[in-house]
């Protein structure tokens, strides 16, 4: 160890996040996931989960991922490609093809890793990316990992977007068209039609990442492909376990070589373990159940229209969301995150959000509607948003 104290700047960078009010106080859930959480032995109102239809805790999914502890065991006992591979996961990859419509799917640790697995695979040094501006630091980093250049585009700006391909039209390497398919701080949605139809003209790869479109958008929640009627359309389709399907784990989706290019090339698959039997069971459940029933899907829905109604009736701007991902618009991040205290104050936990995961001058709320919540939750949630906002004269 060095006599000269060489991480001191982590205390300058801690120290700097503070002054910024950005530094992110991580709560910890005394219990399961759902519409109520216990939080310093409190019940708080939970506005801030990816749990959209409550599978998290559901019984179901809780007995299937214990039958599965039973049959194969805690741990994979090695990567995938190795010995790792059980049949478990394969009836999952299975199900999940099914579900998307695709021919084939891979399953891996989680959705950042399924973005880190497959867009390397897709275009390399020499090749193309373009990427909207507003995209998840899963798809980011998994376009740095590449090695490709990356052609940011202003957010859901395609004209801009071909613009750029119009200039690349010459280029000799592959290229790679990525989007969110919901952008994960504002709710809003990409038009996969225009990607669709420019990826065709231009001859790129198109590919969406679904985390926030599955379990929420499309017949049966099976995502935002179906929602905008593209299927066929988008040549890679990757997606995650952890939000509203209840689990963890990520995927990629699409024709079968290519999952099989994946298997055999994509080194997260390659070099690290896969999902635990009970996470692949209680996956398998929640897929399952949404292709039974699509009444968790109507009931977020329901919710998502009260609430978002209600608080702009109120005088709230909910910014551009056609999801339920609900951003309640504050402004400044210091605004953002005492209005934040006081909802913890009132039992309710909502976490406010500000730069760098959303712009400087943009900070919010950001409500996470669920199947689980109940009108009364909901109303309670307003009428607090409403007082907080009149005594922090936020309100239009
Ligand atoms: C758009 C998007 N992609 C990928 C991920 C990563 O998913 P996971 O939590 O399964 O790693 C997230 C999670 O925040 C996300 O919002």
């Amino acid at each position: 160890m060095s006599g000269k104290d060489v991480l001191s700047f982590v205390d300058d960078r801690l120290e700097e996040l503070h002054e910024a009010s950005l530094y992110n106080e991580i709560r910890v859930l005394e219990g399961a996931q759902g519409a109520w959480v216990v939080i310093d032995g409190e019940e708080k109102l939970n506005l801030c989960s990816n749990n959209y239809l409550g599978l998290a805790a559901d019984e179901d999914l809780k007995d299937a991922a214990k039958e599965a502890i039973d049959e194969f065991g805690v741990g994979p006992g090695a990567v995938r490609s190795i010995a790792g591979t059980m049949s478990i996961h394969t009836e999952l990859e299975r199900t999940l093809a099914e579900f998307k419509q695709c021919e084939a799917s891979v399953v891996v640790q989680c959705g950042f890793n399924a973005n880190l697995t497959v867009i390397p695979l897709l275009v390399g040094k020499g090749d193309l990316i373009y990427s909207d501006e507003l995209n998840h630091a899963s798809i980011i980093d998994g376009c740095r990992l590449s090695r490709a250049k990356i052609r940011v585009y202003p957010h859901l700006d395609t004209d801009a977007l071909e613009k750029m391909l119009q200039e690349d039209a010459d280029h000799e390497g592959r290229k790679l068209v990525v989007v969110d398919g919901v952008f994960s701080m504002d709710g809003d949605m990409a038009d996969l039609r225009a990607i669709a139809d420019l990826c065709e003209t231009y001859d790129c790869i198109s590919m969406v990442d679904d985390a926030h479109g599955e379990g929420v958008l499309g017949s049966h929640g099976s995502g935002i492909v179906d929602h905008q009627d593209v299927h066929g359309r988008i040549d890679v389709e990757m997606g995650t376990l952890s939000k509203a399907l209840g689990c963890v784990g990520g995927f990629i989706a699409g024709e079968r070589r290519l999952v099989d290019f994946i298997q055999q090339r994509g080194r997260p698959f390659l070099f690290s373990s896969s999902l635990t039997p009970a996470e692949a069971a209680a996956n398998l459940a929640a897929v399952k159940k949404l292709m039974a029933s699509d009444e968790l899907v109507e009931k977020l829905w329901d919710n998502t229209r009260y609430f978002q109604e209600s608080m702009r009736e109120v005088g709230f701007d909910t910014g551009k969301t056609q999801t339920p991902i609900t951003p309640i618009m504050l402004g400044e991040a210091g605004v953002a995150s005492e209005f934040s205290r006081r909802l913890f104050d009132r039992n309710i936990f909502a976490q406010s959000i500000g730069f760098p995961t959303v712009p400087r001058g943009e900070a919010r709320i950001r409500v996470m509607l669920s199947a689980v919540h109940s009108r009364e939750d909901l109303d309670f949630a307003v009428e607090s948003f409403r007082e907080i906002g009149e005594e922090m004269g936020v309100l239009d």
